[in-house]
């Protein structure tokens, strides 16, 4: 029997609404598999908690968080309180408290009638971002100077060091080995001078240690390019921590939009938790109706399940999304349906067990 402990912070705006229903999918599991059990602890932490207390989280946050086997987030932002602070106090800070310097993003088309790209099928819209998530352009290093004044400067600095961009680089390279698949970096040497040159020359570097590894690497401008037009060019791409952030809204926009879109920011040495969320924030626009699609949020549990080693249960859940996707009655109004967020996650689970009942029959 394996237990495992999930830290569960819901955060802000849409965020609560579509962790329940990733909950309502763990439960789910549970309920129908012997060996797996899990034992939540939720954190009320995020902005209003903030506007209550004046922090983002408690102060030993990340260390009442560090014994879980998993964090699953949901959203971090609201009206109110300064983006910087309640990203940088919160997520930013687990990110990079718990080193958590992979964040694997999928961009893979789940039905065909969810890409805006004209004739472009599953088949040509199925790669993985592997994005930089410690360091690069999110550091924090910089500075304001002459505040208000005509000589006003402000700097922000993008650090690359030599251990953060090797081991990024190297897990992408150990991934395309595993998966037999070709490598893609996205960088800009071009213009960065400096931090996008060394980039490329540690990819060139670790590289020549995986000969077996096609690789190609583009400027992140002409790569936005292919994104949407030649999606068929990426299986497994590499990028820094920026270009990862908006290439990946491009990847959710081609494959359906933001309410699809999942993110894994992983520790690969298991020394911290690693944590699961959905790309989206807290889409202040529409939160609070029953208006948010879940799917991105119950994608994450498949991710969590991956990490776990259950790839049963992470293939299970991506099948039975597509089955959802298929059948298109209970979908919510970013897909055109008119289900409720709740509407959706319940059918899910209704399909879910179906699909595991068919499983569980062909092992039989
Ligand atoms: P957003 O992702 O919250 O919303 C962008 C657009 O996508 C909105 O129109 C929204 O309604 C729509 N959308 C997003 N998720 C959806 C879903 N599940 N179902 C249906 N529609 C969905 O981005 P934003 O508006 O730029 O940011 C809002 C806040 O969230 C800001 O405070 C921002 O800093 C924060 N943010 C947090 C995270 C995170 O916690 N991981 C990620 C992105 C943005
Ligand atoms: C994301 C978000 C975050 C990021 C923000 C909210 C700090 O946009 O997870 O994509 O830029 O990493
Ligand atoms: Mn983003």
């Amino acid at each position: 029997m394996k237990e495992k402990k999930i830290a569960l912070i819901p955060g802000d705006g849409i965020g609560p609404e579509v962790i329940s229903e990733g909950v309502k999918v763990l439960k789910a599991i549970e309920q129908v598999d012997s060996n797996l059990s899990f034992e939540f602890t939720a954190y009320p932490w995020g902005c209003e908690y903030y506007l209550e207390h004046g922090k983002m989280m408690e102060e030993n946050g990340l260390d009442q968080l560090k014994d879980a086997d998993a964090i699953y987030l949901g959203a971090v932002g609201y009206p109110g309180v300064p983006d910087h602070i309640s990203l940088w106090d919160l997520l930013l800070k687990i990110r990079k408290g718990f080193d958590q310097y992979v964040n694997l993003r999928p961009v893979t088309l789940l039905n065909p009638s969810l890409t805006p790209l004209k004739n472009k099928t599953e088949k040509e819209i199925d790669f993985l971002v592997i994005r930089e998530n410690s360091e690069g352009e999110y550091a924090g290093a910089g500075d304001w100077l002459f505040k208000g004044k005509p000589e006003e400067v402000v700097l922000q600095t993008g650090v690359f060091s030599r251990k953060g961009t090797e081991r990024i680089i190297r897990y992408a390279f150990e991934e395309a080995r595993k998966q037999k698949k070709t490598l893609t970096s996205i960088s800009k040497a071009n213009a960065l001078n400096y931090s996008m040159v060394f980039w490329d020359e540690v990819f060139d570097e670790v590289g020549k240690e995986y000969p077996d590894v096609v690789t190609y690497s583009y400027l992140v401008d002409a790569a936005c390019m292919f994104f949407v037009q030649q999606p068929e060019r990426f299986e497994i791409v590499v990028t820094t921590n920026l270009f990862g952030d908006i290439l990946t809204d491009i990847g959710a926009a081609i494959t359906g939009g933001m309410g699809l879109a999942t993110g894994a920011n992983i520790n690969p040495e298991r020394e911290f938790p690693s944590m699961f969320e959905p790309v989206h924030g807290s889409a202040p626009d529409i939160s609070g109706k029953g208006l948010a699609n879940p799917i991105a949020a119950i994608w994450s549990v498949a991710q969590m399940m991956d990490f776990f080693g259950e790839a049963k249960w992470s293939e299970l859940i991506v099948t039975t999304i597509k089955e959802l996707l298929k059948e298109k009655e209970y979908l919510t109004p970013d897909l055109g349906g008119n289900a409720t967020t709740a509407e959706l996650g319940n059918q899910f689970i209704k399909l879910l067990f179906e699909q595991d009942a068919i499983t569980y029959k062909k092992n039989r």
